[in-house]
């Protein structure tokens, strides 16, 4: 049955082999993916993965949470990330692009001394405290997700995939133990209010 092929929405895959999402410490420092992430990638592929999932890569600057990860927050990328989906896509293999934002575990830095969270609840990995986010900027996280997801799209990936787990800045809105807010953002699902 792994062998088998599967579909899952528009996605034809031509087995049930999954390489799950993994950081792969393969990009500049800027977030640039190199030729290195396409030998991977397509070692991958010539060797029948069915779905490729990419290592987490951020959405905006202030939301990289660990060294050499790869970005998406700018057009700039669009350009090598398509010399990678193009090697993949010589076999028979699809990819998809994880993106996220770091949260209150993105990387300190001068430019983004405080790390943002839905509330401003400590986080039991980084010990950082983080700062409540304004609505203001959830709409400017919204919009980058999205633009992430469109310059995906035009470097040729088959898909994204949020990453909404591991205490990323996702996975913060969806829990009630971080995400305390009272406005449209909170968790009212848990309250019933909303
Ligand atoms: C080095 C390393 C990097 C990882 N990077 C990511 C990542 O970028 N995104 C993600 O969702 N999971 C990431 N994971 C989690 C894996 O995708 C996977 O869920 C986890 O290793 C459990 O699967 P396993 O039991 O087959 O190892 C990473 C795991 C490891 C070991």
């Amino acid at each position: 049955m792994i062998f088998d092929p599967i579909t899952i929405c528009n996605l034809n895959l031509q087995n049930r082999f999954v390489r799950s999402a993994t950081h792969e410490f393969m990009a500049k420092k800027d977030g640039t993916p190199t030729s290195r992430l396409g030998d991977l990638y397509e070692e991958l592929a010539k060797n029948e993965v069915g779905l490729i999932i990419t290592g987490y890569s951020y959405v905006l600057p202030g939301g990289q949470s660990d060294i050499y990860q790869q970005g998406i927050y700018d057009d700039r990328f669009v350009e090598p990330y398509l010399k990678i989906t193009e090697r993949v896509h010589r076999y028979s293999s699809k990819i998809v692009l994880q993106i996220v934002h770091g949260g209150r575990q993105a990387t300190f830095s001068d430019e983004f001394p405080v790390p943002i969270a839905p509330s401003s609840i400590k986080d039991g990995h980084s010990a950082a405290i983080p700062r409540e986010m304004t609505d203001a900027e959830i709409l400017e996280v919204i919009e980058a997700f999205t633009k992430a997801a469109v310059r995906a799209k035009k470097a040729g990936f088959d898909g994204v995939q949020l990453h909404c787990a591991h205490g990323f800045l996702l996975s913060n809105f969806i829990s009630s133990y971080t995400n305390r807010r009272t406005d449209r953002w909170g968790a009212q699902w848990k309250t019933g209010q909303g």
